[in-house]
């Protein structure tokens, strides 16, 4: 169960659309963050692998709006392997853009529940808020980003989520 103050905090979150506060951007080095600092609450054998890009991924972005949809999409994927498991979070530039790819091996989303994931308040979980994802599609969109969600091909079980925001060129 994830603590009360972590629920608090979604709902203020959604609620209120904070202007972003621009700044240069590694997303490399958020991931880094991330990764070292996030632990299972309940979970032992959660692991996360990363993949980075060699050249580092610039962006002009808002870090701590970037750091909190980062977080929410490695809590769903704890959430989703309640048994452990690895998420992988790879990033790379494409073209303009940058990316970062998160694969769960969890048991994926069903088509029922499709569409309707970015919805303020949906959720499939006992205690959940339903605005993870709400939250993550708000501050990719103020970013001029795009966040997909799908199910992994045929035989691997689990999700994959890109999140693409426009690289800042001039940085790199
Ligand atoms: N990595 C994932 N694997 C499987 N299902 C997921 C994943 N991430 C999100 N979902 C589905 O999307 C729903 C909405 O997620 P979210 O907005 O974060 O709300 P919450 O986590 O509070 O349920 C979840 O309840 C779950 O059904
Ligand atoms: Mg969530």
């Amino acid at each position: 169960m994830r603590r009360l103050d972590d629920r608090v905090k979604d709902f203020l979150a959604f609620a209120r659309v904070k202007p972003l506060n621009l700044e240069k951007v590694n997303l490399n080095a958020l991931v880094t963050d991330i990764a070292k600092n996030f632990s299972s609450r309940t979970n032992p054998r959660f692991r996360i692998e990363l993949h980075l890009a060699e050249q580092k991924p610039w962006l002009l972005g808002d870090a701590d709006q970037l750091h909190q949809a980062v977080v929410n999409l490695v809590i769903n994927a704890d959430q989703a392997m309640p048994n452990g498991g690895t998420l992988s979070m790879e990033t790379e530039t494409i073209e303009d853009s940058v990316v970062l790819r998160l694969t769960d091996e969890g048991s994926g989303i069903s088509a029922v529940h499709r569409d309707r994931i970015f919805e303020p308040f949906f959720t499939t979980k006992k205690e959940g808020t339903g605005l993870g994802l709400a939250i993550v599609h708000q501050i990719a969109t103020a970013h001029r980003g795009k966040i997909t969600i799908r199910n992994r091909e045929e035989g691997e079980s689990g999700v994959m989520i890109e999140l693409r925001l426009p690289a800042a060129c001039i940085l790199r």
